[in-house]
């Protein structure tokens, strides 16, 4: 971890737990061990997203890479265990490079070793970086054709209303002339989405209780790991699982030579899982500048893969997103 993570982690736990609504950012869960637990509940029974989204990827690959078109260049953005991606590496027409980027450097370059192994001629650039923050792309290689962003996994569900307009504004920006491929978990059936947070086996609940677990090891804190129970419910008029942290009594935690009272039953709010309908997120995008472009699903629709096409420019001088005033 950078020392700058540190900070942050830091920074934005006293924040959480300086508040009445205590909330963290869900990228924190992401040290080793929550990137090997997240693996784990990917291959759970109950969390539909991954296979899901595989099944479309084996059928689809190569129709979204007739897409992309000869010579592009693939940049996965919060690229994890680079399952998914060798779907489209395995159809696409003599890719330029591929560039990883995510927050976890060690899971991310054990994964690039891998993936080498299966593409030796492939050039790789894996590039360890927080998306949320910046973009940090280097000047395309010579001959490159298109920059796609490829950003699988309904990882955009994690974002809040203003971060996904955010996202959006930063594809305009950082990839003109380019594409965007975006994995997003659709509406269904709450019992469903419920269960997938929920599992029998506990991955989940030890998943979110890492962040805890995170925050001794890494700052210091004192969190009795069986004094917290995960929460996760789906709030159906939000159309988002909420993940939170429940202390079971009242207890006093320790952090950076401050003392916080959690009382029995308050929540660190730790993940928001938005759901989506097409409709809903082609428009968000489209209010950003981006195209629309095709949709492809499983047979149950619940899971989409979407294309949106980036023009060469902007279309106008707005600002690039628009954050709420609250
Ligand atoms: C990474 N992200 C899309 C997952 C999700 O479903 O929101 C994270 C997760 N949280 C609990 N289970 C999985």
């Amino acid at each position: 971890m950078t020392p700058t993570n540190h900070q942050d982690f830091e920074h934005d736990l006293l924040t959480a737990l300086s508040q009445t609504r205590k909330h963290i950012s869900p990228k924190y869960f992401y040290d080793v061990t929550g990137s090997s637990l997240f693996d784990q509940i990917c291959e759970l029974p109950e969390y539909y997203p991954t296979r899901t989204e595989l099944s479309i990827l084996k059928v689809h690959a190569a129709d979204m890479a007739q897409h992309m078109g000869p010579k592009a260049e693939l940049i996965e953005l919060g690229a994890g265990s680079l399952t998914k991606v060798r779907y489209l590496l395995r159809e696409m027409d003599a890719p330029i490079s591929f560039l990883p980027m995510d927050i976890s450097g060690a899971h991310l370059n054990a994964a690039v070793d891998d993936l080498s192994l299966e593409f030796p001629q492939l050039k790789i650039n894996p590039i360890v970086a927080d998306y949320t923050q910046n973009w940090l792309l280097p000047t395309p290689l010579q001959g490159a054709a298109r920059r796609i962003a490829f950003f699988p996994g309904s990882t955009i569900g994690n974002f809040s209303p203003n971060e996904v307009q955010e996202f959006f504004a930063n594809c305009v920006a950082y990839l003109p002339g380019g594409a965007l491929l975006l994995g997003v978990d659709l509406l269904k059936e709450p019992r469903v989405i419920h269960q997938a947070y929920n599992d029998a086996q506990g991955v989940t609940a030890a998943f979110n209780l890492n962040l805890l677990a995170r925050a001794n090891r890494e700052l210091k804190t004192n969190f009795v790991l069986d004094q917290f129970s995960h929460w996760a419910f789906y709030n159906a008029p939000l159309h988002r699982i909420e993940m939170h942290l429940v202390s079971l009594k009242k207890q006093e935690v320790h952090l950076a030579d401050q003392v916080f009272v959690l009382e029995e039953g308050e929540t660190l709010h730790t993940e928001n899982s938005h759901k989506f309908s097409i409709d809903g997120i082609q428009k968000l995008a489209l209010s950003q500048g981006l195209e629309v472009g095709p949709v492809w699903t499983d047979p149950q629709r619940w899971f989409g893969l979407l294309w949106f096409d980036i023009p060469e420019q902007a279309h106008s001088n707005d600002p690039p997103f628009i954050r709420s005033k609250t």
